[in-house]
This record gives C-alpha cells, structure tokens and sequence, in this order.
C-alpha cells in the first residue's frame, strides 16, 4: 500500500505547519514539516561556522541522520525543536536552502520518510517536487500583513515582542528568496487547491481541508 499522501505548501507564514498538525491529529496521519529540516541544516551550519555562501562546505550533511517525528526534529537524536526557531536560522534558512546539495539530500529523506505511510506534508516543494503524486495537494495564502500579525502573535506567546513592520519585511524578503531561487522555488502547483486564509481562523481552514481529505479517501 502506498500510503495516503497530502502536500501542503505555502508562503512563510500561511499557517501551513499549525493546519497540518490539527488535521494530522485529527486523521491520524503522519506530520512532517520539512521547513523544520531545513531549519535544522542552517542550525548545525551556523553552530559549525560553515562559509553559508559556498555550497561545497555542506558535504558536513553526509554524516548527520535527520528526522521529523512527533512534532520534534532530531538531527543525529539531538532534539533541536527550539533552536531552530532563532533569529539567525531564521535570517539564513533561505539561503541555505537554496543550494541544490542540500535540497538533493533532504528531499531523499523526506520522499523516504513518506513512504508506505499516510501523510500530511508541508514545506515549499511538495506538491511539486517531494511528492508530486500525492492524492491532494493544497496551496495556503495570506496577505502578509496578516501572516505577519500571526507571527506577531507566536512571538508574544513566547514572551518575544516584535514590531509587525520588521515581521513584514523578514516574510517578505524570504518569500521573494523562496521563490525566485533556481532550484524547486516555491511554487503552486497547477492540480493543487488554493485557499487564501486571509479571512479564516486556523479552524476554518482546518475544516476546510479535512473535508477535501475525506472526498478523497
Ligand atoms: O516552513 P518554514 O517557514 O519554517 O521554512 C523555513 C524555510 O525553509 C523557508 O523559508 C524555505 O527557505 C525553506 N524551505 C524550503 N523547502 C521546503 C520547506 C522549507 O526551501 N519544502
């Protein structure tokens, strides 16, 4: 059996990661977030003090074991759930994941994690390139002053005031690198649903693609 599969991309921001969890608890379908592991790399880079800029310094990758489970990324068993949150993953994160070596390596071991199990994925290329056969794919939206009033929000319950201005330009500025990079930009893909969540709550949207899962199944 291969396994009941559902892509969820997104700008920075949409609810993406928040949206799968619910409904990966409520069907009883694996979560993976890839955005966390390719936050995780641009953790162990900077930690390691790599050049960021030159693509050949991540061959360090060839010796990590990296693994999204239960909500919790482990890179070689260390969890490092809070870490990769930091300002300066954040800062970095679209750069790192714009070198083809990274995206080759992590790529393998999402399309590996999302084998023979059900699946609610989320990230920029899953519709389009991790798992291009999957049973649904679902592409969120928000204008960003909205995403970025959600961010705002995140912050405050971890005890981080922010200014939305700066949260705006942090979005923006990452959803033009996402998007414009060479290789597997984020993108919509043309079989995928598009809901704008502008004007919805987490559980509307929730809702919305629970029923789209369920005509499928
Ligand atoms: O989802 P999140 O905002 O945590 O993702 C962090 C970054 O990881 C994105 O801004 C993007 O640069 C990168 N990413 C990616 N491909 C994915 C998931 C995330 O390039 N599938």
């Amino acid at each position: 059996m291969p396994g009941f599969k559902v892509a969820i991309d997104g700008p920075a921001g949409s609810g993406k990661s928040t949206i799968s969890k619910r409904i990966a608890e409520q069907l009883n379908l694996t979560h993976i977030d890839t955005g966390a592991m390719y936050r995780a790399i641009t953790y162990i880079a900077l930690q390691k003090h790599i050049n960021l800029d030159d693509e050949s310094s991540y061959v360090f990758m060839q010796d990590l074991k990296v693994r999204y489970e239960k909500n919790r990324i482990y890179v070689n068993d260390m969890d490092v759930t809070d870490q990769i949150r930091s300002d300066a993953v954040t800062r970095n994160v679209s750069k790192v994941s714009s070198f083809p070596y990274v995206r080759r390596i992590l790529v393998q071991i999402q399309q590996e994690a999302a084998q023979n199990i059900d699946v609610i994925m989320d990230g920029r290329d899953i519709g389009s390139v991790v798992l291009p056969d999957a049973d649904l794919k679902i592409f969120l939206t928000a204008n960003v002053k909205e995403r970025a009033k959600r961010r705002q929000k995140e912050k405050e319950v971890l005890g981080i005031k922010q200014e939305l201005d700066a949260l705006e330009n942090e979005i923006l500025e990452r959803d033009h690198k996402d998007s414009t990079r060479k290789e597997s930009p984020l993108v919509c893909p043309p079989d995928a649903i598009v809901i704008d969540t502008t004007h919805y709550s987490i559980e509307d949207t929730t809702k919305r693609i629970t029923e789209e899962i369920l005509k499928k199944e």
